[in-house]
């Protein structure tokens, strides 16, 4: 008698094992599908909100960097962290090219870490030099009407 509750028990829990193992895979199935594209629109959007942060307005990055680099020293730390957000827009731009190839980020991106770098070194003479280039990467995408359009004047 004990012998057949001990089959009974190992029946089960084979049961219970079989039962959990393959339902796990038919999820494989599903086609790992390119990661979905972000729309025209929203990555317009997105970048928008991004630069008028960045660029805009006395609290802006753009704006406290700039009076620091005029200060006769300036607040390494603050530049430093504040830097970040031109990084943090140089990644947003990697969706743009989908919908403007010809709008190339590349001289913002290059300037930010080149201005990143200079901060960290409390470096004035490269800082402001970084500076001075990332202002002129703007027309790689602000010049003409395209993406971006033509700068509005800051308030
Ligand atoms: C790689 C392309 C690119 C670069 C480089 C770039 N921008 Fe932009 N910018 C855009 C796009 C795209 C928008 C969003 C435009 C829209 O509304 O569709 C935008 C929007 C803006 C806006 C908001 C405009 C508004 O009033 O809505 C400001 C301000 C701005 N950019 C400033 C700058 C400054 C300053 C620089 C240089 C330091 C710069 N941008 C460099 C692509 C760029």
């Amino acid at each position: 008698m004990p012998r057949i509750v001990t089959a009974i028990a190992l029946f089960c829990a084979a049961m219970l094992v079989a039962s959990t193992l393959p339902a796990e895979e038919p999820k494989k199935e599903t086609p790992k599908k390119a990661e979905k594209q972000p729309d025209e629109k929203s990555v317009r959007k997105d970048i928008a909100k991004l630069m008028k942060q960045t660029h805009r307005g006395e609290k802006s990055p753009h704006v406290r960097i700039e009076a620091e680099l005029k200060k006769e020293t300036p607040d390494w730390d603050q530049v430093a962290k504040e830097a970040k957000a031109f990084d943090e827009m140089g990644k947003a731009f990697k969706n743009l090219g989908i919908y403007y190839p010809y709008t190339s980020p590349k001289n913002y991106i290059t300037h930010a870490a080149a201005l990143s770098k200079a901060a960290g070194d409390k470096d004035k003479k490269s800082a402001t030099e970084a500076f001075t280039a990332l202002n002129k990467s703007c027309v790689s995408c602000h010049s003409y009407g395209g993406p971006g359009g033509i700068l509005k004047p800051v308030k």
